[in-house]
């Protein structure tokens, strides 16, 4: 069957929490000058309550509101589908599957999240919200999610994919949202950090930054997130609990899980409801993939640090390769990011999740395979998790034991043609951080307690 689909009843009625199921937790978030975890009226000032809580539970399933399921169903349950004109092009026995998240309005998984943390915000009378956006893929959700629920929108868009995603941007506004450019002169810390940084091309870190002063600054505001935080993970399920579904439909279960990761909402959003597989038993190899230029999970350092540029967020446990790590600017905008989500980390942390580094080349010549047989242009980030996908069938294959391999394709990449001009006309370059930039970027982590 060349795609699986499940009926609309059949969207899931509640998200998973990994945390219920670790064996071993994550330590809290804390702050940096009391080394203690955050005051509840502080996160709920970036927050809406319920996200807050949802960020703190350990509940195993956390029931998805009705409004929420019903604007789930423009895109909801998403198709699985079977990669096979790629699979007989290469001549694999291993067998593709792909969630694909494209079809959501926004063209990602990051629709996912934005709705439920629109509806909730809304739900306690906050008109307005502000995020950053990399690639503009979570800016585009958050600014439809925030015009059904009646929310004002601001963003701030990294400068680079300012630049090479126009019609990102212009999706953002033809939904009503404001646009910055970021580092922007629109925050103090977005003026602070352009003279800090004369020539940068932008960092999340420092969209998150200007975000997060912007809600702070304005009343009846608050801030969202688009990837890193448990509740953003946690909205993410429906990929895994769906595609757990669409598998057994059809009499499969993958022995590989495999997909990229920025800070790991898709990722952990597809592979967290196989974790208690996994602990009871079933052989699962799950496999995160960053890019070479902002390898966090293979090259950073476990331990505590600031998820923004100008140090304004508690710290969190993460994989970081310190929040002054500047990425070169690849076209994997998304992925630029110098942290990853707490459960990811600690499960990469106890081996339960192995980490690989991919360079970008590597990673287009895979998507334009995919493209040529499967006929969906995906985006430079997802196809990071198609180049392992192949990778991985490839040597399954060499090794006689054809594989099941579940990967997410986590959005299309129509507004990426500019990427794939750059590499179809062999102006793409590969960078690669050196040992000694990461080692002088760590030397400015936090002063915190070691994790280990
Ligand atoms: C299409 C796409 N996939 C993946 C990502 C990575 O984010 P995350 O790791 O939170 O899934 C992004 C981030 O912008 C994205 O736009």
């Amino acid at each position: 069957m060349k795609k699986i689909y499940l009926e609309e009843s059949e969207i899931p009625k509640a998200w998973y929490n990994v945390k219920a199921d670790m064996p071993k937790l994550p330590p809290p978030l804390i702050m940096a000058d009391t080394l203690k975890e955050p005051p509840i009226e502080m996160l709920q000032r970036l927050f809406a309550k319920e996200l807050v809580e949802q960020e703190l539970s350990t509940d195993r399933f956390i029931d998805i509101p009705e409004k929420v399921r019903n604007m789930y169903s423009i895109y909801r349950p998403s198709p699985l589908i079977r990669a096979n004109f790629l699979e007989e092009k290469l001549g694999l026995k291993s067998k593709l599957y792909f969630k694909y998240e494209g079809v959501s309005p926004s063209g990602s998984h990051k629709s996912n999240s934005a709705i439920p943390q629109a509806y909730y915000n809304k739900q306690i009378g906050i008109n307005r919200l502000t995020t950053e956006t990399g690639a503009g893929q979570w800016g585009s959700a958050l600014s439809m999610a925030c015009k059904v629920f009646g929310l004002e929108c601001v963003i701030y868009m990294v400068k680079v994919s300012f630049e090479q995603k126009p019609y990102r941007k212009i999706l953002m506004q033809t939904n009503g949202a404001t646009v910055f450019a970021s580092p922007s002169r629109n925050t103090k810390n977005g003026i602070a950090l352009s003279e800090k940084y004369p020539n940068t091309t932008g960092s999340l870190a420092m969209a998150i930054s200007e975000a997060v002063e912007d809600a702070l600054s304005h009343e009846n505001s608050r801030y969202a997130l688009g990837s890193v935080l448990s509740h953003v993970v946690i909205h993410q399920t429906v990929l895994g609990i769906e595609a757990k579904k669409q598998l057994e439909k059809i009499g499969q279960y993958p022995d590989i899980i495999c997909g990229c990761v920025g800070g790991g909402s898709s990722f952990g959003g597809l592979v967290f409801p196989f974790i208690p597989d996994k602990l009871n038993g079933k052989n699962i190899d799950i496999i995160a993939v960053e890019p070479k230029a902002c390898p966090t999970l293979t090259k950073g350092k476990y331990a505590y640090d600031y998820g923004d540029a100008s140090n304004m967020t508690p710290l969190i446990p993460m994989y970081t390769l310190g929040n002054n790590f500047k990425p070169s600017p690849i076209h994997s905008g998304g992925l630029r990011y110098h942290g990853s989500g707490a459960e990811l980390s600690r499960l990469v942390k106890d081996g339960m999740i192995e980490a690989v580094a991919l360079s970008q080349k590597d990673v287009f010549e895979a998507a334009i395979q995919f493209i040529q047989t499967e006929g969906i242009v995906p985006a430079p980030e997802s196809s990071h998790g198609i180049a392992q996908a192949i990778f991985e069938a490839k040597k399954a294959d060499r090794e006689g034991k054809p594989k099941t391999i579940l990967c997410s394709l986590t959005g299309h990449g129509h507004f990426d043609m500019s990427s794939y001009e750059n590499y179809l006309t062999g102006n793409m370059v590969d960078t690669c951080p050196t040992d000694d930039e990461i080692e002088d970027s760590l030397k400015y982590l936090p002063e915190a307690p070691e994790l280990d």
